[in-house]
């Protein structure tokens, strides 16, 4: 069997509010291959590591700038509203699963503990010191989020990401890195500036007839949701031929998202779920955010 790769999804995020530092320092600590980070832009064009387009969810932002002013018109403050120096002032929180995504139960409480919301660059910044101190080479795996939302309020932000990817050296070939993104214009366009990053296509859909041929074109890689691989009959949870498809047109498959808490269809516990993905798939890598659970669950499979 070989061992999927370990991304820790927004860092170890079952464990600490998403995409802090800490949460990142210890998926590094649990064995994580590769860290996540979804990027989004501030006012003045500083790449953030944050998953919303909105603070509110996972910030104290309607505390610390009362009033509706702050607000747009549906109430929500909009990461790219606010300059960094200000974004710098909020404290990162758990989830609050008043927004349509969940907030899982038994997670990290809710409590401010001043941590920031860092820029793309403090966060590899951070990685490249774990790296030097720790003689280990683990990954980074930026997301560009919305990026057609950025460009409509004039911020291109595929060019802020690959100048902070290109000054830490993650343009080059061998480089511990993959960039993501749902977009796949965006992603073919990145193909014809930086013909050597690694590219993951993510799926929003199990992808139709062609589509896997076409990505290949300009990706190493597909995302897909987990629960778009496999279907589940009686007893038996089995592929729906989407893995074994994207492998014959060559590409990687990093699913998303492995959660104890929150377990997909027809799998009865974090177990199962990594044999599902690791032998009945054979997935290359999984987005998880558990990290210390998937990299002792791959290591007993072997
Ligand atoms: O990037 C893989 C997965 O994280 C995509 O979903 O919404 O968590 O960024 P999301
Ligand atoms: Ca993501």
């Amino acid at each position: 069997m070989k061992v999927p790769l370990v991304i820790a999804h927004r860092g170890a995020s079952g464990y600490l509010p998403e995409h802090s530092l800490p949460a990142k320092a210890l998926a590094y600590a649990q064995g994580a291959d590769y860290l996540e980070q979804d990027v989004v832009s501030t006012r003045d064009g500083v790449p953030i590591v944050f998953h919303d387009l909105t603070l509110d969810a996972t910030t104290d932002v309607g505390a610390h700038f009362p009033g509706c002013d702050r607000a747009r018109a549906d109430g929500l403050h909009y990461c790219i509203d606010f300059d960094f120096a200000e974004i710098r002032e909020l404290s990162l929180l758990e989830r609050s699963g008043e927004d349509g995504n969940p907030r899982f139960a038994g997670r990290f409480p809710r409590i401010d503990l001043g941590l920031r919301i860092p820029s793309l660059h403090e966060e590899l910044s951070f990685i490249r010191g774990l790296n030097q101190t720790s003689g280990r080479a683990v990954g980074v795996y930026p997301e560009i989020k919305h990026p057609e939302f950025h460009r409509q309020a004039g911020i291109e932000l595929t060019n802020l990401v690959l100048g902070v990817l290109d000054e830490f050296g993650y343009l080059q070939g061998d480089a511990q890195c993959f960039l993501q993104c749902f977009d796949a214009g965006e992603l073919r366009q990145v193909r014809a500036r930086a013909r050597d990053l690694s590219l993951i296509q993510l799926l929003s859909a199990a992808p139709g007839a062609g589509e896997l041929e076409r990505i290949a074109a300009y990706a190493q890689g597909v995302g897909p949701a987990l629960d778009d691989l496999y279907t589940v009959s009686g007893e038996q949870v089995v592929s729906n031929g989407v893995r074994e498809a994207a492998g014959q047109a060559g590409l990687l498959v990093h699913p998303y998202t492995l959660r104890e808490d929150a377990l997909p269809k027809g799998v009865a516990d974090f177990d199962a779920l990594l044999r599902l993905c690791a032998v009945t798939l054979a997935v290359d890598g999984v987005f998880t955010d558990f990290p210390d659970l998937a990299v002792d669950g791959f290591r007993q499979l072997r």
